[in-house]
C-alpha cells in the first residue's frame, strides 16, 4: 500500500466486443462500461489513489454513428445528474479534460454544475477525458502560451511551464496507464503525459475489468523499475 499509484489513467476499451460477444447493441455495452467505471472510481477512492484520469470520449469518437454517439452522450449526462450527489458525499473533485463547449447545453450546465461542487471537495480527483485528444491539447496549449508571449509575458517556456497550459496542470503525471481489450496503443490520451509513465494492457474488456483487474496491475506496476532516463 506504501507504494501505490498516485495517478491511475485508463483507456476504457472494449465495450463494443463485448457487447457483440452477448448479441447485443454495441450501446449496451457502453452501459456497462460506465457501471464498471463507477465501481473502478469508488475502489480507487478507497485504496487511496488520488488521481483517476479515464478516457470518455475522444476527438476521434465523433466518425462514429450517430445513435452511438448519442447514447455515450446520454450515459454522461445520466451519470452525472447522479455523480452530483455522491461528489458531495465522498468529496470526489470532478474535472474534465477536452473542448467541451461543442456538448450539448445540458451537458455543458451539467460540467459546469460538477466543477462547481468539486471546488468545495477534497477527495480523490477524478478526470473525465470528454472530446478529448492530445495533439489538440497540445495545440490549444501552445496557442494559449502564445498568447501570452503576445502579452507581454517574457519568461522561459520550460517543460513545467508549457504543462501549465495543458488541461492537466497542477496534476502529477500518471504513474500508471491502463488500457484493457488487447489492444497497445495510447490512441491520443495523454501524450505528453505519458512520458515515464508505466504501461499495462490486458486482454480483459472494459465491462469485465473489476476490483482484482485492478490489483493486478496495480500489482505489475509495483515490479516495475521506474529509472526515469537514469541508471540503479
Ligand atoms: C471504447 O470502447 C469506449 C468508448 C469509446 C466509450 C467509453 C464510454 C463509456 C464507458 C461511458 C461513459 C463514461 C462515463 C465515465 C460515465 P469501444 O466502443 O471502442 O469498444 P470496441 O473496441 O470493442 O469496439
Amino acid at each position: 500500500m506504501d507504494r501505490l499509484p498516485r495517478h491511475i489513467a485508463i483507456i476504457m476499451d472494449g465495450n463494443g466486443r463485448w457487447a457483440k460477444k452477448r448479441g447485443l447493441p454495441r450501446t449496451a455495452g457502453h452501459a456497462v462500461g460506465a457501471e464498471t467505471f463507477r465501481r473502478i472510481a469508488t475502489y480507487c477512492k478507497d485504496l487511496g489513489v488520488e488521481y483517476l484520469s479515464v478516457y470518455a470520449f475522444s476527438t476521434e469518437n465523433w466518425r462514429r454513428p450517430k445513435d452511438e454517439v448519442d447514447t455515450i452522450m446520454g450515459i454522461l449526462e445520466t451519470y452525472l445528474k447522479e455523480a452530483i450527489g455522491i461528489i458531495q458525499r465522498d468529496r470526489i473533485r470532478m474535472r474534465f479534460f477536452g473542448d467541451t463547449s461543442v456538448l450539448s447545453p445540458v451537458l455543458r450546465e451539467l460540467i459546469a454544475e460538477t466543477e462547481r461542487i468539486s471546488d468545495t471537495c477534497d477527495g480523490v480527483q477524478v478526470n473525465l477525458c470528454v472530446n478529448y485528444g492530445s495533439r489538440s491539447e497540445i495545440l490549444r496549449a501552445a496557442e494559449l502560451w502564445a498568447q501570452d508571449r503576445e502579452a507581454g509575458d517574457t519568461e522561459e517556456l520550460t517543460e513545467e511551464k508549457f504543462g501549465s497550459y495543458l488541461y492537466s496542470a497542477g496534476i502529477p503525471d500518471p504513474d500508471l496507464i491502463i488500457r484493457p481489450s488487447g489492444e497497445y496503443r495510447l490512441s491520443n490520451f495523454l501524450m505528453w503525459q505519458a512520458a515515464y509513465s508505466e504501461l499495462y494492457f490486458t486482454d480483459v474488456l472494459w465491462p469485465d475489468f473489476d476490483e482484482r483487474e485492478l490489483d493486478r496491475a496495480i500489482i505489475e506496476y509495483q515490479r516495475r523499475d521506474r529509472r526515469y532516463g537514469a541508471v540503479r
